[in-house]
């Protein structure tokens, strides 16, 4: 048998009443979030037969390697492994009674960036682990799929999340709201630390306590204010206003574009007016000469010239630049000099040199994105908060994370912040100077 931790009990509450829909249990390591997320699950599918639960993370690989043995261990801890067979193959858990849980992949593909594989899905019920590390637009929809036998026994929908202390949604939908005791009624925030929990051995809590300074302030303390990564370029609010940075002045229009390539599925051109992002266009795979056709409608349109338009060189896009004749722009390549100073700067490329630059712009709230698809914003969100710098303690020149690292981080290729990185080069190049004598 298992006795639930207080907070676990107030959790329990949340998960009863009739009111509350969306449940953050979130807060430091340890504290028993995870082992009260298969809880919940083994309950409902013990009490409501022929029900159907998800089971949600970002990576289903991890969540196999993880959040499943949790729930085998609570499982055996509660003494139920004799209701339920687990099919790995189909990633669900059967229960005897009808009931089922089923473990799904949360992560964002740009491939699937609306979610559709949820589409058809009709569960009673989710339990997220680690929600801080899926896209909000995930945690909508899964929140939308939940609707399946509630009337049948006079049930609400009900979402919950685990996390460790973040700053990206998580913050700003259930912590910092909670603080400000501005959550709306449908939502609850449980602040969940290791002290919660008693059976936690001393040594993992000493563990926490001689992590670094950030580390142990989210995950023993449960400080939600030290998410801080020191090598993030871009403040994580600042790029939450890029959307509504509406008061950015226009100016000189330009088109930026990053054009897939090999490995890589999206083409993706934006249109510039001033700092005012006002176009986004992408394209699946296409050939040169298609990515080229559609930049020139797309600058004779807006009335682009081509000493104004820029496309990313590196590998296909070079055919691109030759096709059109425009800038072409080598990530690798040397740093400009300081527009104002012209002298040079201290960056490994060009490209460090741009989203040092463009970190500066959105830091000093210069840049406003026009975009009202949802997925896209979080798209460019996410790539923009894996702008960071690289190798920070060591002198010398100033560089951003590797592609291949970020590519890791994100599980994509960063085309959307490449895009916008882009826009900055207009900044540096060499300006005329025009002098009436
Ligand atoms: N009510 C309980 N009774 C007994 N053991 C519990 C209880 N709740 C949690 N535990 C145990 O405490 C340990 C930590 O719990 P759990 O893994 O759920 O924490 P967590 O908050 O998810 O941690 P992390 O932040 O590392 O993901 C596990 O071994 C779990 O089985
Ligand atoms: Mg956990």
């Amino acid at each position: 048998m298992i006795k639930l931790l207080p907070k676990q009990e107030n959790a329990v509450w949340y998960l009863r009443d009739n009111v509350t829909n969306e449940i953050l249990y979130g807060g430091a390591a340890g504290g028993g979030k995870s082992a009260f997320g298969c809880m919940w699950l083994i309950e409902m599918c013990q009490q409501y037969p022929g029900t159907r639960w998800l089971m949600g993370r970002s990576k289903l690989k991890t969540l196999k390697e993880t959040t499943l043995n949790t729930f085998f261990d609570v499982a055996a801890k509660l003494g139920v492994t004799g209701q339920y067979t687990y099919n790995d193959k189909d990633s669900a858990i059967y229960f005897h009674n009808g009931s089922e849980i089923i473990l799904k992949d949360l992560f964002l593909y740009p491939s699937d960036k609306n979610f559709d594989s949820l589409g058809s899905l009709e569960i009673t019920g989710a339990f997220i682990d680690e929600c801080n590390q899926i896209v909000y637009k995930a945690w909508q929809i899964v929140k939308s799929r939940i609707r399946y036998k509630l009337n049948e026994f006079g049930l609400i929908p009900k979402l919950l999340g685990s996390c460790n202390p973040a700053k990206n949604w998580t913050y700003s939908k259930f912590y910092h709201p909670f603080k400000k005791k501005e959550l709306p009624g449908y939502r609850r925030f449980i602040q969940a630390l290791p002290t919660d929990n008693p059976h936690l051995p001393d040594s993992y809590l000493e563990s926490l306590r001689q992590l670094d300074e950030n580390s142990k302030q989210r995950l023993y303390y449960g400080n939600w204010e030290y998410d801080d990564d020191p090598a993030a370029l871009i403040d994580f609010r600042k790029i939450q206003d890029i959307y509504t940075n509406s008061f950015v002045v226009g100016g000189s229009k330009f088109i930026t574009a990053d054009i897939a390539r090999f490995g890589r599925d999206k083409t993706v051109i934006g249109v510039w007016d001033g700092f005012r992002l006002v176009k986004i266009v992408e394209y699946g795979k296409n050939s040169v000469t298609e990515a080229a056709e559609r930049i020139k409608n797309l600058a004779d349109f807006y009335m682009i010239p081509m000493s104004d338009v820029i496309v990313d060189e590196d590998g296909v896009g070079g055919g691109v630049v030759d096709i059109l004749g425009c800038n072409g722009f080598v990530n690798n390549s040397k740093p400009l000099d300081n527009p104002e100073t012209k002298e040079p700067e201290n960056y490994m490329n060009l490209k460090s040199q741009m989203y040092f630059a463009l970190a500066k712009l959105i830091n000093d709230s210069g840049l406003y994105v026009e975009c009202e698809d949802g997925s896209i914003r979080d798209i460019i969100t996410q790539e923009l908060e894996q702008v960071k710098q690289h190798n920070m303690d060591k002198d010398g020149k100033k560089q951003v994370l590797p592609k291949d690292v970020v590519k890791e981080l994100l599980g994509r290729s960063p085309d959307y912040s490449d895009m916008i990185m882009m826009r900055m080069w207009f900044e540096y190049r060499f300006k005329f100077e025009f002098s009436v004598a």
